[in-house]
């Protein structure tokens, strides 16, 4: 082999999708490999020379120090903080923790936070980095499935009250999402499939011919193979992005990206979130309205079953758990006197195609 041709041949895939938001444009950029690039490229989006590193316990121990080496290469003085694991932390007396840290690392109004882990640590440091001096610069640097193609594109970050989930938060967008796939391999199995749920409602509601990509290359992304992986997560990140950028001048929009979860919710509530990943609850979720649509004569037959087989290939669960129909009801808000009253469901077309249609409880949880 010729030099050239080996140099050729170390040269990972790299790709950047743009999320369009006006001044506050940012870019996406995937590769593998590429956490020991970080620095470099946060000192190009930023002004400050600071940088606040914010991970878990289970993302910091393996990659925080190849995070924080490339900053500091880059010229950026650097500090990490680390949390406990899971959403219980994702509240505001973490917050409260999380500023005195700031505080005491004097970080000032250029500190850069950058969210180093899954969506939770993405929300809790975005908070953080949306109020703390009202604001102060954010990077996201997504280690789940699911938080590179969901909760890192969009803006929203926030904390969970006793309450409810999520109920405090702002729209706080990052100045670069910087995506390592290669982080992926520590990530547990169970993890990346409910991740990957995300990826097939892109393609369901949004893009067939993304959807039969999918079909075609699910079995080598499940084994992580970049060649494959990268250009799903992208569309994937694309997707998202687009309708996020959509959504600004078209209302309703961004709500076709509930599409599975108004019954995933419920599931997740039921379950009380423990047992069930977010995932598992919207491939089941996605599956009951796609056999909804078809039901109701909206989608052609056939939909829901492509659905459940691509997800079964993934190894996410298709069924809804047995709860009586009152609970579910019950979870979906709707009390006996307003059995009528109509809730916002995303309904399907078509693979690709999806709509809100205002329908009635019975009509989304009929009696059987
Ligand atoms: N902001 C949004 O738009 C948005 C959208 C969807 C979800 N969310 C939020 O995202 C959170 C869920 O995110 P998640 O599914 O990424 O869960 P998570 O952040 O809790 O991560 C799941 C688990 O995987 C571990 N982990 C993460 N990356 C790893 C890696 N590379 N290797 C090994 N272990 C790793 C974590 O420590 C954790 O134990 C919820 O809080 C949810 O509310 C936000
Ligand atoms: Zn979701």
């Amino acid at each position: 082999m010729t030099q050239e041709k080996e140099k050729e041949k170390k040269v990972e895939p790299s790709k950047t999708v743009r999320v369009a938001l006006g001044e506050r444009s940012y870019s996406i950029h995937l590769g593998t490999g590429t956490l020991s690039s970080a620095g470099i490229a946060i000192a190009k989006v930023v002004k400050g020379k600071r940088a606040v590193v914010v991970t878990d316990k289970n993302v910091g121990r393996r990659y925080a120090k190849t995070l924080q080496d490339a900053l500091d290469e880059a010229g950026f003085t650097t500090h990490r903080i680390t949390v406990p694991a899971g959403d219980a932390t994702k509240n505001l007396d973490q917050m409260q923790l999380l500023y005195d840290k700031m505080l005491r690392f004097g970080a000032d109004r250029s500190t850069v936070v950058v969210a180093l882990g899954g969506g939770m640590v993405g929300d809790l440091a975005g908070f953080l980095a949306a109020s703390f001096l009202r604001g102060v610069p954010f990077i996201q640097v997504p280690t789940t499935v699911l938080s590179m193609v969901d909760a890192s594109i969009g803006g929203k970050v926030g904390v969970n009250l006793p309450q409810g989930k999520n109920l405090v938060g702002a729209f706080h967008q990052p100045k670069l999402v910087w995506i390592d796939t290669a982080t992926l391999k520590s990530l547990p199995e169970r993890e990346r499939a409910a991740g990957l749920a995300e990826v097939v409602k892109a393609g369901a509601i949004w893009d067939a011919e993304f959807f039969e990509m999918l079909e075609k290359t699910i079995d080598r992304a499940l084994l992580l193979e970049s060649d494959v992986l990268l250009p799903l997560l992208a569309r994937s990140c694309a997707i998202k992005a687009e309708v996020v950028a959509r959504d600004e001048r078209e209302s309703n929009l961004r709500m076709l990206l509930n599409f599975g979860h108004t019954m995933a919710h419920p599931v997740e509530t039921l379950n009380k979130y423990e047992g069930i990943l977010h995932g598992e609850a919207v491939a089941m979720g996605m599956v009951y309205a796609a056999r909804r649509s078809e039901e109701l004569e909206l989608a052609p037959a056939g939909t829901a079953s492509r659905i459940e087989k691509l997800l079964q290939r993934i190894d996410l669960p298709t069924e809804l758990p047995k709860f009586p129909r009152k609970a579910y009801l019950d979870a979906l808000g709707v009390d006996k006197k307003k059995l009528d009253a109509h809730i916002q469901f995303v309904v399907l077309r078509e693979i690709g195609q999806a709509e809100t249609r205002a329908l009635s409880p019975e009509e989304i949880y009929p009696k059987s």
